[in-house]
């Protein structure tokens, strides 16, 4: 069901765990499949020196989240803001349709964490609006899928 990138990042996860003052904390989930994702990051001169994050759920929670942290890493703000989860899946070799969804969860903590940035730092990150807790919708139904 799942490839094999996948696994290798659910299995043996990076980034795993918090950073300490981090400059920007976001954190999204869903009360019906019990999933929550946790990001921080590290921002110096608009570049995301370091990212980990706590994930609470499924694999491919677990997966996504591992691999967007390891993505956002060395990557200026605005070209973080580019990556959708789609790019995430896909850079995991796909993910199950049903799983998608999980997906969505990596881009949405991170998009929270920019958006605490931001407000901390009284700046405005084109294309970042606040961080709506819209998965209550998207994660309808899936706990048959877990
Ligand atoms: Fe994977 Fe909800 S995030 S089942």
């Amino acid at each position: 069901m799942y490839s094999e990138k996948v696994m290798e990042c659910f299995m043996n996860p990076q980034n795993v765990g918090e950073i300490e003052n981090a400059d920007g904390v976001g954190t999204v989930g869903n009360p019906k499949c019990g999933d929550i994702m946790k990001i921080y990051l590290q921002i110096e001169d608009n570049i995301i020196r370091d990212a980990k994050f706590k994930t609470f759920g499924c694999g491919a929670a677990i997966a996504t989240s591992a691999m967007l942290t390891k993505m956002i890493k060395g990557k200026s703000i605005e070209e973080a803001m580019g990556i959708t989860n789609k790019a995430v899946a896909e850079a995991l070799d796909g993910l199950p349709p049903v799983k998608m969804h999980c997906s969505c969860l990596a881009e949405e903590a991170l998009k929270a964490a920019l958006w605490n940035y931001a407000e901390k730092n009284g700046i405005t990150i084109e294309g970042l609006t606040p961080p709506v807790n819209h998965h209550e919708e998207d994660h309808t139904g899936t706990a048959e899928e877990n």
